[in-house]
């Protein structure tokens, strides 16, 4: 029996801006998906799992099939699956299962994978599964830390950052990633002169963090200036902006919607006031999760 595991995340900066071409700001969370698989006599592929990823598991299905072609063996497995934060919720864990299921089956057949080819194969599930998918999410998952993400070039760069906590407030229901992406193109469209600016500002936001965040400066403000200009490109939601308002009132230094919006979850930084951030957002009705971002990316587990 092999297993590996890999990290959930949550995006700073640069959500949907990214899809028009702008960097975002992306980090690991510490808390991770665990897959183990083991050869089965029987020949086919079994998935067990604590929560279901998604219905009928179709990234664990996809991910053995190309980690299967790539490693060059094609066994009967049996996949287990256990998940330390909500799955479907806007946290990554599509990525994080993807990549964490190729790496334990290459740890099983004994043959080792750089980061870079896990990386790709990881991107290509997400891809293959959802038709389209930026690198964000199988980066982060793979490599772990803070990454300045830079989509037209397709490369990740580190950003050195020292402890950063962040409070997630999750609304229990995710938003249609696909439909809000097709949204905010609709309104482009419509709109090019109003909504071109908005997306570059938001670009700009993401590259003034990048530089905050490496000098140790609050990064607060930003992520209010972002909350205001997605909520303007229609993302937010009512639910969201209360947990964001609640978060703030609690002594948050800022706070956003993280991901596609719509649902999903919200960010708050908030530098010390953690137990009282986490509380306004549970007084709301949200599901509030203590995270640190997380150095540690994909790796493989001791049995
Ligand atoms: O909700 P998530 O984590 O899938 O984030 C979506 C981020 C978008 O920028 C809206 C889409 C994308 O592919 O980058």
């Amino acid at each position: 029996m092999a297993k590996a595991s890999a990290p959930g995340k949550i995006i700073f900066f640069g959500e949907h801006a990214v899809v028009f071409g702008e960097p975002a700001i992306a980090g690991a969370i510490d808390k991770r998906i665990y897959v183990s698989a083991e050869e089965t006599r029987a020949g086919k592929l079994e998935i067990s799992s604590s929560e279901e990823i998604s219905d009928g598991h179709p990234y664990v299905k996809k991910a053995v099939e190309l980690a299967s072609s790539f490693l060059g063996e094609d066994r009967g497995l049996e996949i287990g699956i256990e998940t330390e934060f909500p799955p479907a919720s806007g946290l990554g864990s599509s990525a994080a299962v993807s990549v964490s299921t190729i790496l334990a089956i290459s740890t099983l057949l004994g043959k080792s994978i750089d980061k870079k080819d896990l990386a790709r194969l990881g991107h290509q599930v997400e891809k293959k599964v959802q038709g389209a998918a930026s690198i964000t999410d199988a980066s982060v998952t793979t490599f772990g830390g803070l990454l300045f993400v830079k989509p037209l070039l397709e490369t990740v760069e580190p950003i050195e950052v020292g402890k950063l906590p962040v409070v997630v407030g999750y609304t229990g229901h995710l938003g249609e990633t696909k439909e809000l992406v097709r949204k905010v193109k609709n309104l482009k469209e419509r709109n090019p002169e109003i909504m071109e600016p908005i997306i570059r500002t938001m670009g700009r936001i993401t590259v003034k963090a990048r530089r905050l965040l490496e000098e140790g400066e609050d990064i607060g403000e930003l992520m209010d200036i972002n909350q205001g200009l997605l909520e303007s490109i229609g993302v937010g939601s009512a639910e969201l902006s209360r947990y964001v308002h609640a978060a703030r009132r609690a002594g948050a230094s800022g706070a956003k919607l993280t991901g596609a919006g719509g649902g999903g979850c919200m960010i708050a930084y908030s530098r010390g006031k953690e137990s009282d951030v986490a509380r306004a957002i549970e007084d709301e009705g949200g599901l509030a999760m203590r995270v640190l971002i997380s150095r540690e990316g994909a790796r493989v587990e001791k049995k």
